[in-house]
This record gives C-alpha cells, sequence and structure tokens, in this order.
C-alpha cells in the first residue's frame, strides 16, 4: 500500500477508509486501552495524531516506539473528535521500521539550544525549527530559479575547480589530486597548474553574459576566510547575476527587485513558517521584511556614506576614514540606525576593490555596489565592469595580475567588448534575512567553518 504523506492527509477533504502513513514518533502517550501518537514525516510542521487500541501485537509494537523511532501506520484516516485538529489516524496496525534508544537519543521532546543543536547537525532537521528552516531554503532556492527563469535569464553552471582568483583575495582552498593508493599528494599536480575551489563564479558567467546576454549561475562557493563571525562560512552558496549592455544602475534595479520578489514571494508561499520565525526567533521580523517590500532601498555614494559616519554621534571601534573597506558596525549604523531600510553604497575607492570593477572618471573610484540589509549588513556585492580593455590591463598591471593567466577573460574584451554589470548576493544572508535567524551556521544543512568539518 503506498504511503500518504502527513500533509496531504492533513488536507484530506472527505474521511479516507484505508490509509497507511510512514513518519517518526514525536510523542507518545499511555491511557488505559489505547495510546496516542504524534507523527512528523517533515513535509510540513504539524504532526499527526494516531490513535491506537490496544491488542497484544499493538502493545508489542508501542514497547519498541518511543521518541524518535519510525513506523508505519496502517488506519483509517477519521475526523477527529479532539481539539487543534480536523483529523486524526485510527490505527489498526503498527509496523516498528527503526526504534530509537530512549537512553541516547538526543532529541527528547524539550526545547533545545541552538549552540546545542548546532552539535548535532546531523539530526537538527528533526526538530519544527530546523525542519521548517530547511524546507524555507528548499522554497527560496527555487524562487530564486523562478525569478530568472521569469525574467528571461539562462542558468549557467559555472566550474568549481578553477584556476583563477576572482577576487584577488587569494582566500583559497587549494585541489591537489592524490596519488592513486595514498593520502600524499601526486608529485605531477593533476591540471599542470595551481587548483582552487572557486570564491566566484563571476568571471566565468561574465562570458556567458557576453553571448547569451542576461544569465545567472547559482552554485556554491568556497572561501578560506579565517573570520569567525555569525555571517561568514567557508562554504556557501552564491547566486550571481550578469547582464550585457547594463550599468550599475540597471545593477542595484536587479538586486532591489530581486530581494522584494524573494521576501515577497516567502511571504506568500511560507507564511505559516515565516510567521513561526517571527515568533520563535525574532519579533523585529515582519516589520523589517514590510518595509524591504514597501520602501525604495536608498542608494547612497560610498563618498557621502563615510561622511555620515563621520558625523554620526556614535564611536565605531573600526576608525571611519575615507579610503577603509566598511565593517559590519559601519553597515549596520546605515541601514538599521540611519536610514532604517535596505541601503546601497555605491562608487568605492578602487584600492579596496578587485580588478575587474569599471574605473569612474575621477580616476579614484570604481563602479561597485554593495547593498547593506538590517540585521545582517552586506547582502549583494556587485559591479558594472571595466569594458574597456585598456583600461582594465592597465588595472591589472597596478595589481600585478599575470596578463596570460586571464587570456581567454581579456578575449572578451577583444572581442566585440560590451557594458556589462553583475553582482553575487549570498544565498544564505538572503535565508538569514526572511526567518530573522542571526547565525549563518544554522541556516545552512551542514555548515563549514575554520576547525569545523563533523558531518
Ligand atoms: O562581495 P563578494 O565577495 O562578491 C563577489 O564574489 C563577486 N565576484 C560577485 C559578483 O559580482 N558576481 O560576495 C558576494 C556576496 C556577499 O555580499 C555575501 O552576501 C556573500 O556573497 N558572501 C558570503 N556569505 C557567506 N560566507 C562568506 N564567507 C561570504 N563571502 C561572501
Ligand atoms: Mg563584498
Amino acid at each position: 500500500m503506498k504511503r500518504t504523506k502527513i500533509k496531504d492527509a492533513l488536507n484530506a477533504q472527505a474521511p479516507v477508509a484505508d490509509i497507511c502513513i510512514k513518519g517518526w514518533v514525536r510523542s507518545k502517550r499511555d491511557n488505559k486501552g489505547f495510546s496516542f501518537l504524534a507523527l512528523n514525516d517533515g513535509s510540513c510542521l504539524a504532526t499527526i495524531q494516531v490513535v491506537v487500541d490496544h491488542t497484544p501485537e499493538i502493545e508489542a509494537a508501542l514497547e519498541r516506539l518511543g521518541t524518535g523511532a519510525s513506523v508505519a501506520v496502517y488506519g483509517e484516516l477519521v475526523e477527529s473528535p479532539g481539539q487543534g485538529q480536523q483529523w486524526e489516524v485510527r490505527g489498526k496496525r503498527l509496523e516498528v521500521i527503526g526504534e530509537a534508544d530512549q537512553e541516547t537519543y538526543p532529541l527528547q521532546k524539550k526545547r533545545h539550544s541552538d549552540e546545542f543543536l548546532r552539535t548535532i547537525a546531523h539530526l537538527r532537521p528533526r526538530t519544527n525549527k530546523f525542519s521548517a528552516l530547511f524546507r524555507m531554503r528548499s522554497k527560496l532556492a527555487q524562487a530564486v530559479h523562478r525569478f530568472f527563469a521569469d525574467k528571461g535569464f539562462f542558468y549557467v553552471h559555472t566550474p568549481i575547480i578553477t584556476g583563477s582568483d576572482c577576487e584577488g583575495a587569494g582566500e583559497m582552498f587549494r585541489v591537489t589530486a592524490l596519488e592513486a593508493g595514498s593520502q600524499e599528494p601526486a608529485e605531477n599536480d593533476f591540471f599542470g597548474k595551481p587548483a582552487n575551489l572557486t570564491v566566484s563564479g563571476q568571471l566565468s558567467v561574465e562570458m556567458f553574459a557576453l553571448s547569451l546576454g542576461d544569465c545567472y549561475t547559482f552554485g556554491p562557493t568556497f572561501r578560506a576566510e579565517n573570520s569567525n563571525t555569525p555571517r561568514h562560512v567557508a562554504e556557501f552558496w552564491m547566486i550571481e547575476p550578469e547582464m550585457a549592455f547594463a550599468d550599475l544602475s540597471d545593477d542595484m534595479d536587479l538586486g532591489e527587485e530581486m530581494i522584494k520578489y524573494l521576501v515577497g514571494h516567502m511571504l506568500d508561499e511560507c507564511a505559516e513558517d515565516v510567521e513561526l520565525f517571527a515568533k520563535w526567533v525574532d519579533k523585529g521580523l515582519m516589520p523589517t521584511l514590510e518595509t524591504i517590500l514597501k520602501e525604495p532601498f536608498k542608494r547612497l555614494p560610498y563618498t557621502e556614506a563615510i561622511d555620515i559616519l563621520q558625523k554620526a554621534k556614535k564611536e565605531f571601534e573600526y576608525p571611519v576614514e575615507w579610503g577603509i573597506d566598511l565593517q559590519t558596525e559601519h553597515e549596520r549604523y546605515l541601514c538599521e540606525e540611519k536610514f532604517k531600510k535596505p541601503v546601497y553604497v555605491y562608487d568605492y575607492p578602487k584600492t579596496i576593490k578587485p580588478f575587474y570593477m569599471r574605473l569612474n572618471d575621477d580616476g579614484k573610484t570604481v563602479a561597485a555596489m554593495d547593498c547593506l540589509v538590517p540585521r545582517i549588513g552586506e547582502i549583494i556585492g556587485g559591479s558594472q565592469r571595466e569594458e574597456r580593455m585598456d583600461v582594465l590591463l592597465a588595472r591589472m598591471q597596478e595589481m600585478n595580475l599575470n596578463e596570460e593567466d586571464y587570456w581567454w577573460y581579456l578575449d572578451s574584451r577583444r572581442y566585440g567588448t560590451a557594458p556589462h554589470a553583475g553582482f553575487g548576493m549570498g544565498f544564505e544572508r538572503m535565508l538569514m534575512l526572511v526567518t530573522g535567524v542571526s547565525n549563518i551556521r544554522d541556516v545552512m544543512p551542514f555548515p563549514r567553518t575554520p576547525k569545523s568539518l563533523d558531518f
């Protein structure tokens, strides 16, 4: 007999004479002559109530069923006389699938701290909070693809193993082939040159934008940043659109449209879950999301941002002067205290930005933008790209980059170059925004951070 998912059973329009439900026991309550089981199968937040009368077989099965065990229930879906649920299962037969040792099962029915749950990342999707969160993560990823599909963008799969350092920050993980049958790196390196895990798919997606027009890539990204913050992980997912014949202002328009779309989509499609997070995690979540939806984002040149920060009646830990890279404290001041909505800072000093950003006429700044959102800080980083060959080459020389390494990238400027622009959005940071979760480790299935590679 085919199983019915609990979500579908709970949405039934009429009783069902024969039904099979499979799931994990959240709780068991024994009464005289009968017992209740609350089962969850991950298809939705709710549990379904199962009522079984005590027969010798059922009692034998119940003996083996504690919190965390998996079970198949065969019976009837009937209207529930109890409160708080429309349907329940009158179980006629229980089949124990997998027992769970009650002495050691770490998820007994009580509230666990996020810190504790991080130590059992392999089991935390069985809790209400994390099952909801990972369902939302999946919906959000699907919404990203829907957003671009609706706008006619093409999805490009950019490589994970790369020979270049897009951001030029040197924060990369090296990829080495092992000698067959050994744990030692092979003597002849596999690719004939150093290979790294990608820090950004941008350089590749630029090639596609200058061929197919509007494109995006969405994939895993790796940074060997040794920073232990609630916003950085060594492996994260990045969404990187790239548009041909577009400038910085088109780029900011797209980012704003995308954030608004994703927030709106989650409020529509996952209303119940978002409300739970507003209740459990962050009381300020709804007002933040509403502001994002209805307010136009502030657009602020970097030079003005520095001026505002210098005049702020606030002690920053990191001193503010023209030329610095904004720190999280500065970013959060701008969007949380000064403007109280998302803020784009644009036209950054060229000295703190990578080689590919388009030089502005002042010769000092580049057409870069960061989008800063309340509670998180930077969620998007992007730019108009330098399409002028001579300016790009001069910039690469200034930064000591080896032209030969980028021969293929430079070809796009050599043959039919065109203005283009794009950005990268941290997928996890977007998920933090719509859930109010404040630690990036809690929106990743298995977070990778310095000194932590369990699971
Ligand atoms: O600002 P970043 O470094 O920009 C780039 O990599 C560009 N090449 C993107 C592009 O223009 N196509 O990173 C973009 C975004 C950041 O705004 C942040 O949201 C996220 O990626 N991000 C991280 N998220 C989690 N952990 C980290 N270590 C992250 N580093 C960046
Ligand atoms: Mg950045």
